[in-house]
Parts: C-alpha cells; sequence; structure tokens
C-alpha cells in the first residue's frame, strides 16, 4: 500500500516522498517506503535515509506527535535543518528542499506513521491544492493499511477455526470409530479365548516334536498376538471405563517413558536429549494412558529414523495465557509427507507393513478425553515434531 502511496504522491504532485511509520514502542520514525521518479536520486535517498528518527523533537517527528500536517511550501533554513531532529546530521542537504509538506499517517484514529513529500526544483513551491491532495492521499493510504490488517486478522482467524474444526472432526471420527472398535473388540474376544483353550487342549495331545506340534505353536502364539491385541483395544476403549486421574509431574512422566524405551532406543541407535524440562509442572492425568501416549509418539519417531538411528528431543514448556504446558517431542526422519499430515490420526492410517495404524488414533483419544489436544508439524530441516498440550493444575 505505501509503495504505491509514495509513487503516486511522487509522480502526481512531485519528487521525494517518504513514508515513516512508527516502531512499536512508538518513540521511532523507520522509513518503510521511498519514491524518486530519478533511480540514482532514489537509490541515494534509500541509502541515506535507513536511519530511525526518534519523534521526540524534529519537525518530522512533531507531525507525528500532534498529529497535525506540516504545510511549508517555502520552508524556513531552520525548519530545514530540524527536518529530522537533533540528533541527527540532515541527510538530506538543505537544497535538496526547497518546499516540504508533511502529513500524518492515521489508521483506524490512530497516528501509526508520516508522509514527507519534498521538492528541490527551485521556484515551484507547493500549493494549496497539492496539499489538499497529499493529505486526502493519506487518508485513503490509512483506510487501505486498515483494510489490509483487518484482512490479515480475518485470515487468522480463519485458519484457527479451520484447525479447530480439523480437530473436531477427527474426534467425531473418532468417537462413531470407538463404538465400533470397542464393540467388535468385545465380540472377538469371546471366541478367542475359546480358541485359546482348545488349542491348549490339543496341545496337551499332540507329541512335542515334528511339524504338527510346530503349526500347533505357530498357531498358539499369533491368536496370544491377537488376544493381546484385543485386550489392548478393550482396555481402551471399554465404555464408561472409570479409570481414576491423579496429579502427575511432567518431568516425571517423560523419565519414565525413558526408562521403559531406553533398550529400544538403544537397539536402533538413538539418542534421547530431554532438555531444561521445568519442574513442578503438574497435570491431572491417568498414568497407564499418559506413558502410552509418549511411548506411542516415540516408538513412531523411532520407527521413523530406522534403521540409521538419530535423535529423538523432548522439550516441555508452560503456556501461561492458556494454562496448558506443550510437550514437544521431535525425531530426525524425514518427517510426514504433507498428504498424510491430515490422516496421521486416522484409525487404521499406517504406512508400515506391520503397523495396524491404531498408535497414533489411540494417543490423539486419550490426548482428547484428557482435554488436551496434540498437534504435529515437520521441521524444516527434516523430521517431526508432535507436541501434546495438556491443560495444567
Ligand atoms: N515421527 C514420524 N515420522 C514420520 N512418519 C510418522 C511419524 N509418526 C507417525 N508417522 C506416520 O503415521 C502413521 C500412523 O502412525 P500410527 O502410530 O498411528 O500407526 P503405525 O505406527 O503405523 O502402527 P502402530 O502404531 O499401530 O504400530 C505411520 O504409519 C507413519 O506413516
Ligand atoms: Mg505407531
Amino acid at each position: 500500500v505505501l509503495d504505491a502511496v509514495t509513487q503516486a504522491a511522487s509522480k502526481t504532485i512531485g519528487e521525494a516522498c517518504v513514508a515513516w511509520l512508527l516502531s512499536e514502542d512508538g518513540n521511532q520514525l523507520i522509513p518503510e517506503s521511498l519514491y524518486h521518479p530519478d533511480q540514482p536520486v532514489r537509490d541515494a535517498l534509500r541509502e541515506a535515509l535507513a536511519v530511525q528518527l526518534a519523534i521526540r523533537d524534529g519537525v518530522t517527528g512533531q507531525v507525528v506527535r500532534t498529529g497535525k500536517a506540516l504545510f511549508a511550501p517555502q520552508p524556513a533554513q531552520a525548519q530545514i535543518e530540524m527536518l529530522f531532529g537533533s540528533g541527527y546530521q540532515s541527510p538530506v542537504h538543505s537544497t535538496q528542499v526547497n518546499s516540504l509538506m508533511i502529513v500524518p499517517l492515521t489508521v483506524e484514529g490512530k497516528t501509526t506513521g508520516t508522509l514527507v513529500l519534498t521538492r528541490a526544483r527551485p521556484g515551484h513551491p507547493y500549493v494549496e491544492d497539492d496539499f489538499k491532495f497529499f493529505r486526502s492521499l493519506a487518508d485513503r493510504a490509512g483506510i487501505a493499511i486498515a483494510n489490509v490488517r483487518l484482512y490479515q486478522n480475518l485470515a487468522k482467524a480463519l485458519q484457527q477455526e479451520q484447525t479447530l474444526r480439523r480437530q473436531l472432526i477427527q474426534a467425531e471420527k473418532n468417537l462413531a470409530l470407538n463404538r465400533m472398535v470397542a464393540s467388535v473388540a468385545h465380540e472377538i474376544n469371546n471366541p478367542i479365548q475359546t480358541i485359546v483353550n482348545c488349542l491348549y487342549l490339543l496341545r496337551t495331545a499332540v507329541s512335542t516334536e515334528g511339524p504338527d506340534r510346530e503349526a500347533l505353536d505357530m498357531a498358539t502364539s499369533e491368536t496370544r498376538r491377537i488376544a493381546g491385541l484385543v485386550q489392548q483395544l478393550r482396555d481402551l476403549y471399554r465404555p464408561g471405563q472409570d479409570k481414576s486421574m491423579c496429579p502427575l509431574e511432567v518431568k516425571e512422566i517423560l523419565k519414565e517413558v525413558h526408562k521403559l524405551l531406553l533398550t529400544h532406543l538403544q537397539q536402533h541407535q538413538v539418542a534421547w536429549e530431554a532438555q531444561d524440562i521445568p519442574a513442578g509442572l503438574v497435570f491431572n492425568g491417568i498414568p497407564d494412558h499418559i506413558k502410552q501416549v509418549f511411548l506411542n509418539i516415540c516408538l513412531n519417531a523411532v520407527d521413523a529414523m530406522d534403521p540409521d538411528g538419530g535423535k529423538i528431543s523432548v522439550k516441555a514448556a508452560l503456556d501461561a495465557p492458556s494454562y496448558q504446558v506443550g510437550i514437544a517431542i521431535t525425531d530426525t526422519g524425514p518427517g510426514i509427507p504433507p498428504e498424510y499430515l491430515d490422516r496421521l490420526f486416522e484409525p487404521f492410517f499406517t504406512t508400515k507393513t506391520t503397523g495396524t495404524g491404531l498408535g497414533l488414533a489411540i494417543t490423539f483419544d486419550i490426548v482428547q478425553s484428557h482435554g488436551g489436544r496434540i498437534t504435529v508439524e515437520n521441521q524444516p530441516g527434516g523430521g517431526a515434531t508432535f507436541t501434546v498440550w495438556l491443560p495444567v493444575l
């Protein structure tokens, strides 16, 4: 917007136009845009004006402080010397300013900067109409800037809304699937127990050696595996389960997770780095479930870095305004292909030949039932970060 404004002012009224914006603290002016029809002059000006101006004194600063525009068709020498204030050697040589106009830049009723227009050509002072036009240009620039800001805020709000909506949809989907998984697991459990018992009886009838026994052993161990999986599903998706919550400390939980993973990490040449985990961050949780969350994420990280190994970095920090602790787990693997980002938490989504695709779906549900949320992002240098947010006590 400002580039268009400085250019328009320079081309229609004449010569050098500079737009200054107030710094965050409101004490300095920073050159934001500049235009002069001659390229070499423009470059020289740009170099000369690579400064920050204090607004406390100086002619430009005064316009910003008071909000009153300055129309000086034939400025006094003192005005030119004090154009930028006492602290600055005016980079604009006095002969370069034979006529001067400065208007405040107001966005939504607040002065946020200023536009300065100068003419070097002697004998052609600015006239009243120039001043009027310049002021209306500044007014319109203020409105345009306000619109841009509005649009930016809107875009941000929209993005937040979309993230929230996506999480809600995911939670909805998972809830429906949970019910199905729970009932299927329940129905499968009984026949499996029967099969396990039958296999046990058969084993006593078959000789301890030979191919029959081998086949029977294999059937037994595979059935046990299924029984284990079904049991796990039943535990997690039992409706109305009443596993009691208790206060847990982030640092302690992460220590225990590390302990559980130690051998696995060594076997896969994965280093563990948990730096500066603040003590005293406490949240309410079901210990086994919470550990399962971090185990699932870490096991995936190890898988992702296979076979070369790598590093898992764990960080935790309190987000004071939201009373939430964020626990971030980053790996040095290849990261997650963007087209999969939306599907990771779906039950049975897996890219592994031996995966069930339940790890992250279960993780999502546990975090959700703890009043938290989980986010995932790829790191610019490769690797993925899973962040679990939980409300602190
Ligand atoms: N840290 C990671 N880096 C890259 N991809 C990942 C990472 N974590 C998860 N994924 C991807 O997400 C998919 C789903 O993970 P999830 O834990 O739900 O299932 P899984 O690991 O494939 O199977 P299971 O956990 O049941 O053994 C994985 O197959 C993998 O493609
Ligand atoms: Mg997994």
